[in-house]
């Protein structure tokens, strides 16, 4: 149906196992907005959240965008309203806007360039050392680019709920109990974690890293588990080992779970079925639309992105 119909499915790497199986291509933020500028499909299949999908309607407004599950969202991206950032910004003037692709249109056309976890650091050095920076919204990938560029930066104060959440106890015991598997997570986990972990990327990098280890026999993970499809598929010996979550007071287990796999999927990302996306394709519904006034701001830090990556 998807060639009958010219479109291309697009699919995060945090997607199920099965959407990721059928995607005609799987990335990360920056890839999957990268790809779609320069897609040549009348329709754009977005598997993953909202706000990529708002991406990929910016970059390509002739285009119909879909997603599977339009209540697909993101706890960071909700974590920064346009009308919050608009007062934040106006109360800094002179301050160049640094907003992550993980923000809604309303926030990126609010702002001066938007980055992804892939290209954040190299972006944030590009600014001249002078020029005063509003980071936002992840205060943990804030955290890690202004220490590892050195510079000050007023931080944005969300978190994804996801990546914040990992357990610093159960990764320290994961390390004990194997010395020799690398620690790899993701800039948006707290800085706990990031101290205890040999290799800080997006999602890509971390990847990246698993294929061109192929000799590792064990991987602890510190970032969401879809991704470990694609890792085990690229390493089919290795063992991976995920970094549960802190389980907080009066929470407790199903009885088919365990802690391992508890809270480092994303709900959001996992609103995607097959059968959604079957559906999605054959009605060509639910449609993602940015109104055009929005469209016509976001798009310049978007192509600023798309031009220093
Ligand atoms: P990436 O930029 O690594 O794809 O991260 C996207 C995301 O939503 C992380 O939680
Ligand atoms: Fe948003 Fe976190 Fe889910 Fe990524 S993992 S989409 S940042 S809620």
């Amino acid at each position: 149906m998807a060639k009958q119909k010219n479109a291309v499915i697009m699919a995060h790497y945090y997607q199920r196992p099965e959407v990721q199986e059928v995607a005609d291509f799987i990335g990360d933020s920056l890839a999957l907005a990268q790809k779609a500028a320069k897609t040549d499909a009348d329709i754009i299949v977005l598997c993953g959240v909202h706000f990529m999908a708002e991406t990929a309607k910016i970059l390509c407004p002739d285009k119909k965008v879909l997603i599977p599950d339009v209540n697909a969202g993101c706890s960071l991206a909700d974590s920064c309203k346009a009308a919050d950032l608009k007062a934040w910004k106006d109360a800094h003037p002179g301050y160049k806007v640094i907003s992550y692709v993980n923000t809604s249109a309303d926030v990126k056309a609010l702002t001066d360039i938007v980055v992804t976890s892939s290209n954040a650091l190299k972006i944030v050095q590009s600014i001249p050392a002078d020029q005063p920076v509003l980071f936002g919204p992840d205060h943990n990938l804030g955290h890690y680019i202004s220490q590892m560029t050195g510079r000050k930066m007023a931080i944005w104060d969300g978190a994804c709920h996801v990546h914040s959440r990992f357990s610093v106890e159960a990764l320290i015991a994961l390390k004990r109990e194997h010395p020799d598997a690398p620690v790899l997570a993701h800039p948006e986990c707290k800085q706990t974690i990031l101290t205890l972990s040999d290799v800080i990327g997006s999602t890509q990098a971390l990847l990246n890293y698993v294929k061109s280890h192929p000799d590792t026999r064990k991987f602890i993970i510190a970032t969401e588990t879809g991704v470990l499809h694609e890792m085990q598929k690229a390493c089919p010996e290795a063992l991976f080992l995920p970094v549960p979550p802190e389980v907080t007071e009066g929470e407790s287990l199903a009885p088919d779970q365990h802690i391992g796999c508890m809270c480092n999927e994303c709900e959001y990302m996992r609103m995607v079925t097959l059968e959604k996306l079957y559906n999605c394709l054959l009605n060509e519904s639910p449609e993602v639309n940015v109104e055009p006034a929005v469209a016509k701001q976001a798009i310049i830090p978007i192509q600023r992105m798309l031009d220093l990556s």
